[in-house]
């Protein structure tokens, strides 16, 4: 793994989980295409992004990772990127309102699109067919035509992820985002829910303070943090060829920026210290997510951890444990006891999805609300026991009101499943499921830090 890194370095080494194209010309025909076209992110605003995940490393923010398990070209459509953006922003205002703390927000949007699989195949009845990758390499749709991967779906997705991003930046930053509007987005199905009802009380005494601090003179004029939030983007860096293809250098530093996303993280399959996803990644500077599921051993994870953040910069490397609710207890302990022997700052995120995914006896691939929770309350026991700081959470959400996981408050079934059913790959929290859970995270947290300050109290008394 020492050799010299380039953006093309990975090519020719292990691969895992990207497809062979049937039309090599054509493949690198679009790779040139892409070359040529502008960056979706800024290396600055990675930067940016990258010194807020610093603190997160410090204990001094928390980070909130969300959205679609899986993009999808069906379903693009103004309402449903800000449906999402509006159920991070509550979940944001929940966790900093409720836990007096500092809320770094990554969506999982604006280039989520290609998805690593179990199987390399797909059989229904008497036919098997290559998996379904994802909409940026070959279609859903259960016949061969469409499960050929096919390069034009890179360009469709880089134009889909340059006006998801776009859109994204007018919210945050054209007054969508304001404080004022904190009643506001709580809205359709999500106010009539119970987290709803709980987020109006929420609201107004939010609104009270910031009444008073329009007294004193901080308004929206004044403040621009009133009056604007920053919304990062992020999504798995699988697919190598077009995540090399946005890979560039950064005119200020003369370093190597993946202006795909600000942040990218490696999956859970695609981490092998030799790999082919591991080399391409070592060498851009973004921010970078490590997932960590319970087959991962600590001598491979600090091994990782060299490849990935040899300067041990804080803020570089989030390691997104995803156990699952029955082993988290388990594994979890030993790997944070092996970094924090070793001194390695890294952000310890929590992803209560993947590794709770079950069939359901009516056929659907779906997570229990109640398993989610399970995990992330073991995630924060063992790091309280291990004295290190449970730094984040990472959802698979939309604003949408699917019925993809079952129980949270509107107590979706088993067969209600079936009612709204619409994901593209893994099941997804609801608003008012992904809302619950945000209020249940702001009370850890809280705890936490009264406990601490009583601690610090005693210890000073
Ligand atoms: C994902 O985040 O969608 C995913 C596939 O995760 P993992 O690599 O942890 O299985
Ligand atoms: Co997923």
């Amino acid at each position: 793994m020492a050799g010299k890194w380039r953006p093309d370095s990975w090519r020719g080494m292990p691969i895992k989980q990207v497809p062979e194209y049937p039309d090599p010309k054509a493949l690198a025909s679009v790779e040139e295409t892409l070359r040529n076209f502008p960056p979706l992110v800024f290396a600055g605003e990675a930067r940016r992004l990258k010194s807020a995940l610093k603190d997160v490393a410090e204990g001094k923010a928390f980070l909130l990772q969300g959205g679609d398990c899986a993009e999808s070209f069906a379903e693009f459509h103004p309402n449903n990127i800000r449906d999402t953006f509006r159920v991070l922003l509550q979940m944001a205002v929940v966790l900093t309102y409720g836990a007096a703390c500092p809320v770094v927000k990554v969506s999982r949007m604006a280039g989520q699109f290609a998805k690593p699989r179990s199987g390399d195949t797909e059989t229904q009845g008497a036919v098997t067919l290559p998996s379904y990758r994802g909409d940026i390499i070959n279609g859903m749709d259960f016949n061969t035509a469409s499960r050929v991967p096919d390069p034009q779906r890179m360009m469709r997705a880089y134009s889909q992820a340059a006006a998801t991003l776009n859109l994204l930046r007018a919210f945050a930053q054209g007054g969508y985002a304001d404080l004022h509007r904190v009643h506001s987005w709580n809205q359709g199905f999500v106010e009539k829910s119970p987290a709803g009802e709980r987020y109006r009380e929420m609201a107004d005494r939010l609104s009270e303070t910031l009444d008073f601090m329009a007294a004193c003179g901080l308004t929206s004029e004044t403040t621009p943090q009133i009056r604007e939030t920053d919304l990062y983007t992020s999504h798995e860096a699988l697919l190598l060829p077009y995540e090399q293809a946005l890979t560039r250098v950064d005119s200020t530093t003369e370093q190597w920026y993946d202006c795909s996303a600000h942040m990218l993280w490696i999956g859970d399959r695609t981490r092998q210290p030799d790999g082919a996803h591991v080399e391409f990644l070592r060498g851009v500077k973004n921010p970078l997510g490590l997932k960590c599921g319970p087959s991962l051993d600590t001598s491979d994870l600090l091994k990782l951890i060299d490849i990935l953040n040899p300067e041990n910069e804080p803020g570089r490397l989030t390691l997104i444990a995803r156990m699952g609710a029955d082993k988290v207890e388990a594994k979890l302990p030993g790997l944070i006891r092996a970094v924090a022997k070793e001194g390695r700052k890294v952000v310890w995120c929590c992803d209560p999805m993947h590794g709770n995914t079950i069939t359901s006896s009516t056929g659907y691939k779906t997570r229990q609300v109640a398993k989610v929770l399970t995990e992330v309350r073991g995630f924060f026991a063992v790091h309280e026991a291990e004295g290190s700081y449970a730094g984040g959470v990472h959802f698979e959400m939309t604003g949408q009101d699917v019925t993809e996981c079952i129980g949270g408050a509107q107590a979706i079934t088993e067969t209600g499943l079936a009612d709204r059913y619409h994901t593209h790959c893994d099941p997804r929290l609801n608003a008012s499921q992904a809302l619950e859970l945000a209020f249940l995270i702001a009370e850890a947290l809280k705890k936490k830090r009264v406990g601490e300050v009583s601690r610090r109290a005693v210890a000073a008394f």
